[in-house]
């Protein structure tokens, strides 16, 4: 495949020329020229990067709001083929707000429930009687147990064949029941763990150190039951379960330590102004302590934002200042730089170094994913496109019949009173008169399941590497041409709605 960071010969032009004018063009402004195709619509696929080592089916990605992502938007994220990012605005407590957005990552990290990471075991030299009123008074609903001897180490396993024939017996010890042939390794991925345990009829599994100290588990149905539901689009870590993000501050280590003992896949840097003393800081600082995790750090807007932020240590760079259908950055500060030029700008730089870029904010048709990623961006993050679902936070409202959702800014006012939630813009005032917002709130109408949002929005954008003649977005990125529109041009692209008898489910007026 081509590569995915290819920004084509005509839209380096393409930029190059409007920047030489000092003219930067909005998603409206811009189409893609259609090119010759000899493809038929099944082929096209839109497998992306989203950061430099977390690959995603479908380049879309949820936005970190508290209108937007929770966990139960983030497991149809994944379940989809992208990626939901668990905002940090939960509670005025601010231990409270880590500890309910540690609890939506869990939530989503055991919903494909693959391997036990923490077993529960018992000493050998306990009787079957206290393991079972210790599994009654616990309310394990589960009957594979580890037994433990000296530090720790390995024995054997109580399953619920053992507890059956033994049932009558329960004053006997664990050692004198235990199954004691375990079949152990030391790293075993979910698919080698199916495939060891169907060919050699084993239901158990146990993930051993050098010491036969426990360190997880496997259980033939709980594998069998993933494995059958896993579909080759999921987002899943090599482990089998979805992978989720969650944003964090610039000051919040403590919230780090937490995210990464949950297994959180990627964190997400979140700032109005990335290219900022305190993101830079914080991008390195998080990347010292650890190297593994992936950070996507933002938002910026230029060539410099990126190259600052990739020199910190990022793996991927989240672009976009002011375009987001929420914002008013742009009206209160009067910077802005257009999204698919900061797109371009940022990519130019980052694509060099194999840094993907997400374009977030702005999206209000699917049309618009193409241009972004021809542009340069590798996925898209979407608010309003994604908010207003069964899935999104926020109580339905019902009003003349019509229902709605809460769609706010994270720089409104509503979302900056949950204490923290102006952290995002560096703003420190108390006192909430004293606090600029940078966003609105309202209502948008109910949109049912996110999954179909997904699905209209992927497949608008498959429509758009079609018509350019690409199978995929390595194709598609070094034959995208784009040209701009005037207003008229605008005009004629739009259908003219008057006396539209419905409203279709990708559509609707500007
Ligand atoms: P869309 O257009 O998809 O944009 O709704 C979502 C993105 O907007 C950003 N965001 C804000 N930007 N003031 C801003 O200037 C705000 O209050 C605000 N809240 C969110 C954010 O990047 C999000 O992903």
């Amino acid at each position: 495949m081509k590569s995915q960071y290819t920004i084509s010969k005509q839209v380096q032009d393409f930029f190059k020329h409007a920047q030489d004018n000092f003219l930067s063009l909005s998603y409206e402004d811009i189409r893609l020229i259609p090119r010759h195709s000899d493809l038929h619509p099944n082929e096209i696929e839109l497998s992306t990067q989203l950061t430099r080592n977390i690959s995603l089916a479908t380049p879309i990605v949820s936005a970190a709001m508290d209108t937007v992502t929770e966990a139960e938007a983030a497991i149809v994220m994944a379940r989809c083929g992208g990626i939901g990012i668990i905002h940090k605005n939960f509670s005025h407590d601010s231990e409270q707000d880590v500890v309910k957005q540690i609890k939506a990552v869990s939530r989503v990290k055991h919903n494909l429930h693959a391997m036990i990471r923490t077993p529960i075991g018992f000493p050998k030299d306990i009787t079957l009687e206290q393991l079972l009123r210790k599994k009654e008074e616990s309310n394990y609903r589960f009957e594979t147990f580890v037994v433990y001897g000296d530090e720790g180490r390995l024995e054997g396993l109580i399953t619920n064949a053992v507890i059956k024939y033994n049932r009558y017996k329960t004053n006997l010890k664990l050692e004198d029941i235990m199954i004691r042939d375990v079949v152990t390794r030391k790293e075993c991925s979910l698919q080698q763990a199916y495939e060891v345990m169907h060919e050699n009829r084993i239901g158990n599994i146990v993930l051993v150190d050098d010491h036969r100290r426990v360190r997880g588990m496997y259980t033939f149905s709980d594998v069998e039951n993933v494995i059958q539901n896993l579909n080759s689009q999921f987002t899943t870590d090599k482990e089998g379960m979805l992978r989720v993000g969650a944003a964090v501050g610039v000051q919040d280590m403590d919230r780090v330590d937490e995210l990464v003992r949950k297994q959180v896949d990627v964190i997400c840097v979140d700032s109005a102004h990335g290219d900022s003393l305190g993101v830079i800081d914080a991008v390195k600082r998080y990347k010292k302590k650890y190297p593994d995790l992936e950070i996507i750090a933002g938002n910026i807007s230029t060539e410099e934002g990126a190259k600052n932020l990739i020199d910190a240590g990022a793996d991927a760079l989240k672009i976009g200042q002011g375009p987001g259908q929420i914002c008013s950055t742009r009206i209160v500060s009067g910077i802005g730089v257009m999204q698919p030029d900061a797109v371009y700008r940022a990519a130019s730089y980052a694509s060099e170094h194999g840094v993907p870029v997400i374009a977030d904010g702005g999206i209000r048709y699917s049309g618009d994913i193409p241009i972004a990623l021809a542009c340069g961006a590798s996925t898209v993050m979407i608010g309003q496109g994604l908010a207003g679902c069964k899935e999104s936070p926020g109580e339905l409202l019902h009003e003349d019949g019509k229902l709605f959702k809460i769609y706010r800014g994270m720089a409104s006012v509503e979302a900056m009173s949950v204490k923290g939630g102006s952290d995002r813009y560096q703003k420190t005032a108390t006192d909430l008169r004293k606090l600029v917002p940078e966003g609105i709130t309202k209502k948008i109408p109910y949109k049912g399941h996110l999954e179909d949002q997904i699905f209209m929005l992927a497949e608008g954008a498959k429509t758009g590497l079609g018509y350019c003649g690409a199978r995929n977005l390595g194709e598609f990125k070094e034959r995208a041409m784009l040209h701009r529109i005037t207003a008229g041009g605008i005009r004629e692209s739009h259908p003219d709605t008057r006396g539209m008898i419905h409203t279709p489910p990708n559509y609707s007026r500007p």
